[in-house]
């Protein structure tokens, strides 16, 4: 009987659903734009936009850049996934990028890009994003827009709670969203309740180069850890996490834990277990975890596997976790840019929880809690809570926040964004999504000095909204002006994958600072030639190493003779070009790695099998100048009992050979 009414209580969100998608139909015949909004998102031909914005690309395991205002898609950085348009995860140097204690892993599943920040306020420098499926946090360049590092997060499972970045960046932390046995062991799952347990780590970010090590990981209750984000200016020091199935259920979950009235908001004072870790607290625990890192010289990636990491029980530290109870199943977790307001969505509540942080210190200073759980204090509802939001629509998802006061939430069901103002907790304005919006992202969004200028609303559902492309309909974005009182739809945008949350920035803290080419002379791949004299072939017993140059427009050397079937020819390929965007590309008939597309200035590697008695031809794959189509080259392969020594030419002669003559 329990069952049957809580289905019915599910069906109930579904089917509003359906409603919500069915009833924007109406605002869309009376058309959705009015004004000038077309003026607004005009970059015109030759022009810039004024913000980057960079969606997640979820399932794509990538990540992609737009410009605002116009929604131009410019790159999509492989991160997680290999990646064919650019060689990545295929090529021999990027390999050890996608290297987990599971074994090389292809793909991922990217949700939250976080940017980095100096002083409150977004820099420009590196975007984190996290892999929820084989848990990682990755660190990309905004220099390069190329992933320089990514590292496992051990004990941990659906890195969901992640990648978000502490106000000058010394943390960015990676929360688990499944309660896993921890460490790791063979057990019952029924027996789950009190023995799994949820990681909270937080990563230490080095302020040079951005490299990140695992500080310390939170042993907390087994709770699921949804989503996170850190205090700022007065509550800078604290990190806050929302928590749902503190019924600590193992199945049917989607009835089973939504059984308490109120999960959590946990509270981490990581000063204070900062401090406690370096006076030598915690425990050395064994764990296995792949540390990748990007060398910029030697234009290589290699793996490191970690053994062991540091574990803190929340019991060590007294004082440092709370928990404040928050609206039925909270999703987002957001945090106003004062850092005063806290703000619990309750997807299942219809209700917005806004905890004080000044409210906070003050309960745990006058101990006024309402018991514990698993001995972590929880503080009185009415203690921490600055108010609610009472139906202001239906599934509130996150929020982001301006400079004047506003949040702006997103509600999945009712498919709206609603503009409210957080003191006065009053609703100041609405507008419909198409359709089902998940996050939303205000460029700066997580720091003190959010930009005023745009929003951008990420739906999970599109429609009817483009032309059909048989049943997979892209995830849409949508572009909103906030500078005026009410929020103003400017342009429908198509994006990659599935975009969970995405993280803005204008665009002059970053364009200055874009690479042009890798220079030459600090070229420091062991396979790297600076001119074409140095290329060579070399057999090493079965190995092939061909030291090759790329330049407008051809290869050096370009025919081959030598290779027999059964070896494992590697092409060490060097771009010679020392101009802006000439790049050359490179592929090898039967090849089973991609093509590589190369950069001025840099060597990359793939490898070719043989399999087939024959000349071989390779070209160029990327249109490079006038005379592209005659960049391309031959390889003459042998039976393996042949006899036929290496030789290599360019134009009949040996390269690096006419001047001894
Ligand atoms: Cu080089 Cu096309």
């Amino acid at each position: 009987m329990k069952r049957i009414f809580k289905s019915i209580f599910l069906l109930a969100i579904t089917s509003s659903l359906v409603v919500s998608c069915g009833g924007a139909e109406k605002g869309k015949s009376k058309g959705a734009i009015s004004g000038n909004a077309a003026e607004k998102v005009y970059v015109a031909p030759g022009e810039h936009d004024s913000h980057y914005a960079f969606l997640s690309g979820g399932f794509s395991g990538q990540l992609a850049v737009y410009g605002l205002p116009s929604g131009r898609l410019f790159r999509v950085i492989p991160v997680f996934s290999q990646d064919p348009e650019k060689g990545y995860g295929y090529s021999e140097e990027t390999k050890p990028m996608l290297m987990t204690s599971h074994g090389l892993i292809p793909w991922g599943d990217s949700h939250h890009p976080d940017i980095s920040q100096t002083a409150g306020s977004v820099d420009g420098r590196w975007i984190f994003i996290n892999e929820n499926n084989t848990p990682r946090i990755a660190r990309i360049s905004l220099e390069t827009f190329e992933t320089e590092e990514i590292i496992e997060i051990p004990n941990s499972a659906g890195n969901h709670s992640s990648s978000f970045v502490t106000e000058n960046t010394e943390y960015v932390v990676a929360g688990t969203r499944f309660a896993v046995p921890f460490p790791q062991r063979d057990m019952p799952i029924k027996d789950m309740k009190g023995e799994f347990k949820g990681a909270l780590t937080f990563l230490k970010v080095d302020k040079e180069e951005g490299t990140m090590n695992i500080a310390f990981q939170l042993r907390m209750p087994g709770f699921n850890y949804d989503l996170s984000h850190p205090g700022r200016g007065k509550s800078h020091g604290w990190f806050f996490f929302s928590t749902y199935n503190t019924e600590e259920a193992n199945s049917l979950m989607e009835v089973n834990a939504s059984q308490n009235d109120k999960d959590f908001i946990a509270a981490i004072n990581w000063k204070k277990i900062e401090e406690y870790v370096a006076n030598g607290g915690g425990t050395k625990m064994p764990a296995k975890y792949a540390h990748n890192t990007w060398d910029d010289d030697a234009h290589t990636a290699t793996t490191v596997m970690e053994n062991e990491v540091l574990v803190v029980e929340p019991s060590e530290v007294p004082g440092a976790i709370f928990f404040l109870p928050t609206a039925k199943s909270p999703h987002g977790c957001d945090v106003d840019p004062t850092g005063e307001y806290i703000i619990g969505n309750g997807k299942l509540a219809a209700q917005m929880t806004i905890h004080s942080f000044t409210k906070m210190i003050k309960a745990i200073e006058d101990k006024a809690f309402d018991g514990d759980a698993y001995g972590i204090p929880i503080i009185k509802f009415d203690a921490v809570n600055y108010g609610t939001l009472n139906q202001p629509g239906l599934g509130p998802l996150h929020t982001e926040f301006d400079t004047r006061g506003n949040g702006y939430t997103t509600f999945f069901i009712s498919s709206e964004v609603v503009k409210w103002n957080i003191k006065d907790l009053k609703v100041i304005d609405r507008h419909p999504v198409y359709y089902s919006v998940g996050h939303l992202m205000i460029p700066g969004g997580n720091s003190q000095t959010p930009d005023d200028k745009y929003l951008v609303a990420m739906n999970k559902i599109t429609k009817d909204r483009y032309l059909p492309t048989g049943p997979e309909v892209c995830q849409s974005a949508q572009l909103f002006d906030i500078s005026g009182e009410k929020m103003e739809l400017l342009l429908d945008f198509p994006t990659i994958g599935e975009p969970h949350y995405a993280a803005g920035i204008a665009a002059d803290k970053i364009a200055a600072n874009s690479v042009k080419i890798f220079r030459l002379e600090d070229n420091k791949h062991p396979y790297a030639v600076k001119n074409e004299a140095e290329t060579k072939v070399v057999r090493k017993g079965k190995e092939v190493h061909i030291y090759m140059s790329m330049i407008r427009s051809h290869f050096s050397p370009d025919n081959i003779e030598g290779v027999k079937v059964g070896d494992k020819v590697f092409f060490h390929v060097t771009n010679l070009e020392q101009d802006y965007d000439v790049p050359h590309g490179i592929s090898m008939i039967g090849a089973q790695t991609s093509e590589l597309l190369i950069m001025p200035g840099r060597t990359t590697t793939f490898t070719w099998e043989p399999k087939l008695v024959g000349v071989w031809p390779f070209y160029c794959t990327d249109f490079c100048s006038a005379l592209h189509q005659e960049m391309q080259g031959y390889i003459r392969v042998s039976p393996a009992s042949s006899n036929i020594e290496i030789s290599y030419t360019l134009d009949g002669d040996v390269p690096g050979e006419e001047e001894e003559l």
